[in-house]
């Protein structure tokens, strides 16, 4: 899960280096590291443990390096703590081959005894250093330049990697390989940019390049070459980014996730403008037409994080709806379950990186299994999105937080038009429903807004609250959905101890937990279960909980249980989600800025899991 970026060209490298690092490390951040070669042929190495503003601070903001051709690294360890000795690039010995490298080698011990024989020493604890000193080898043993012994190190490799490779005796030159990690190519005028996604490379443009699995790209001054293992040339078509390199910055706000979080009306707008036309769904872009979604027989979601939790709401919404049995499960138990599917059963895969490793193998599980597959995907040109059958993209935009906010909100939108044009096509939702569904969705973004405004009791509620130890979000049906992806946030961003129960199940269990002043956070946003769910509410306000409620605006009997309270507007039971979610998102927020956290990169987390 680190990031690479690798920069060729006539300007001063390091800055550019740091400055796209900087943009990538929501992909990790426990040490950094770059190498650049001088005018002379010398390159310089800088690591340092810690975040990037270490290396930066080091470097003079990379102002204290010479030369115009590098190659960097942040890092979210794997093999090996971090440490300034395990941070990359690393080198062969005499410094002839350096790399950096995201993903896993996964027989890197097998590669390194093997090497070790042949008399090579490691000082890191690092599958990157093996996987470098194999190309070294090949490199001085056949003599047949660098894109031979790259080749031919692929073929020993077993796991993931993208990778970018400078060789001493090619100073005009980058190289890179890539097998299941992300990596993106940009050229502009004279030089040419390298990175784990778009972001660092936008500024300078928007035409890039998706090198495939098992290729390699020779980066020259402004130009580069695609070559498969066998070393013969390939042609790539560059595509186009459609992301505003603006959205990738901050923008005044303190934080990525604030940001973001106040972004979501408009990815939420974005993406059902993009199916939503005339008045009807529109799903021809996906390749789900009336003739399909009647085949299909079961659905299976599968994702992790809170995409899980938007495949748990898509359960409901989708059954409910369209009368299909749906089973959604965590990537990393349906890869290793050996599931029941065939060509009647359509798998929905939600990534908004379309790079987590487990759910890149679930999707590959899948196709194997003979299953029709759909991504829901927020990053164009991502694995998932390449190798799916059918893709839905949401248009959220690049999102940096490392706790995803707007991302999951677009999800949640391709969710319900799924749900609704599956219905529509097997005729289990009438006209006049699927007309005002329509309208609702239309609705949801200036609500989301109206929500928003509600922001300030919430930070109110979340400073008084800011020394909580546990948390228990409840709901039923949807609003259980709705529990579980607050209480992740929570965890993630606030430290605090939190877990998210369907209600009618804390009886059995954790309402021995309840004690005095335990916050509880009860939603209820589902008319039919509303009594079920305040009932719930009671049951713990009478042990001692502290009550946070989530409802529709009329359900005001909830203030006789609830000690605070946070209305939303009335939209379609079956997009509540999308409203309920946000002051669970503030409280999450706030908490963690009240306890001076770092909001957008919290702890032991990344972004993007591209490690099993
Ligand atoms: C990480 C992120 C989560 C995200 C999950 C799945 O854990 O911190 O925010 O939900 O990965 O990521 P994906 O890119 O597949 O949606």
């Amino acid at each position: 899960m680190c990031g690479i970026v690798g920069y060729n060209g006539e300007k001063k490298a390091a800055p550019i280096l740091l400055e796209g690092l900087s943009k990538l490390e929501y992909r990790g951040y426990d040490s950094a590291g770059i190498a650049v070669r001088n005018k002379t042929g010398e390159t310089e190495i800088v690591k340092a443990k810690g975040r990037l503003k270490v290396l930066s601070e080091k470097t003079d903001g990379g102002n204290a390096v010479e030369g115009t051709v590098g190659i960097g690294h942040t890092r979210w360890a794997t093999h090996g703590e971090p440490s300034e000795i395990n941070a990359h690039p690393h080198c062969s010995d005499d410094k002839n081959v350096i790399g950096v490298h995201n993903g896993i080698i996964e027989n890197y011990q097998e590669l390194k005894d093997k090497l070790a024989r042949h008399g090579y020493t490691f000082y890191s604890e690092t599958d990157t250093e093996v996987a470098i000193k194999l190309i070294d080898y090949y490199y001085k043993t056949y003599n047949q330049g660098p894109l031979y012994a790259i080749t031919h190190a692929m073929t020993r490799f077993r796991g993931s990697y993208a990778m970018a490779v400078m060789f001493k005796d090619y100073p005009d030159q980058i190289y890179a390989a890539r097998n299941d990690a992300p990596m993106v190519i940009g050229l502009d005028e004279g030089e040419s940019f390298l990175a784990s996604d778009v972001t660092p490379i936008l500024k300078y443009t928007k035409s890039v390049y998706y090198i495939g699995n098992q290729q390699v790209a020779v980066l020259g001054k402004g130009s580069v070459k695609f070559y498969d293992l066998d070393q013969m040339e390939i042609d790539i078509e560059p595509s186009t980014v459609t992301w505003d390199a603006n959205a990738a910055e901050r923008g005044g706000y303190e934080h990525f996730m604030i940001k973001e979080i106040h972004e979501q009306p408009k990815a939420v707008r974005d993406t059902i403008n993009s199916v939503v036309k005339d008045g009807k769904i529109d799903l021809s872009e996906v390749g789900i037409d009336e003739e399909t979604a009647k085949k299909i027989h079961s659905i299976q979601i599968v994702a992790c994080g809170s995409a899980y939790h938007v495949g748990v709401v898509g359960q409901y919404v989708i059954e409910g709806l369209a009368r299909i049995p749906v089973r959604v499960e965590l990537a990393s138990e349906f890869r290793y379950r050996d599931p029941l599917l065939d060509e009647n059963d359509l798998v929905i895969i939600v990534s908004q990186s379309g790079e987590t490793a487990d759910s890149l193998a679930a999707l590959r599980l899948a196709k194997k299994k003979g299953a029709r597959t759909l991504g829901i995907v927020n990053v164009v040109g991502s694995s998932i999105a390449r190798e799916v059958d059918h893709v839905f993209y949401t248009l959220a935009g690049p999102e940096i937080a490392v706790a995803t906010t707007k991302a999951y909100s677009a999800q949640l939108i391709a969710m319900y038009a799924l749900g609704m044009q599956l219905a529509k096509y097997k005729g289990t939702l009438d006209d006049e429903r699927y007309a005002s569904m329509i309208e609702e969705l239309q609705n949801l973004p200036d609500q989301m807004s109206r929500v928003l405004e509600d922001k300030e009791r919430i930070q109110w509620f979340a400073a008084k609250y800011a020394n909580a130890q546990d948390m228990y979000f409840i709901g039923r049906g949807i609003d259980y959905g709705i529990s579980l992806e607050g209480s992740l946030k929570m965890k993630e961003i606030s430290y605090v101890h939190s877990e998210a129960y369907a209600a009618g199940e804390i009886k059995h269990g954790p309402i021995s937990l309840i004690e005095n002043g335990t916050l509880v956070v009860g939603v209820a946003t589902q008319k039919r279960l509303f009594e079920k769910t305040r009932s719930n509410m009671v049951e713990v306000k009478s042990r001692g909980a502290y009550l946070m409620g989530i409802t529709n605006y009329g359900n005001y009997s909830i203030e006789d249980t609830a000690d605070f309270v946070v209305y939303i507007p009335k939209t379609d039971e079956y997009f509540t989600t999308s409203l309920a979610i946000i002051p669970l998102q503030l409280l999450s927020y706030y908490l963690s800025c009240a306890k001076g956290l770092n909001v957008d990169k919290p702890r032991n987390l990344a972004k993007s899991v591209t490690v099993e």
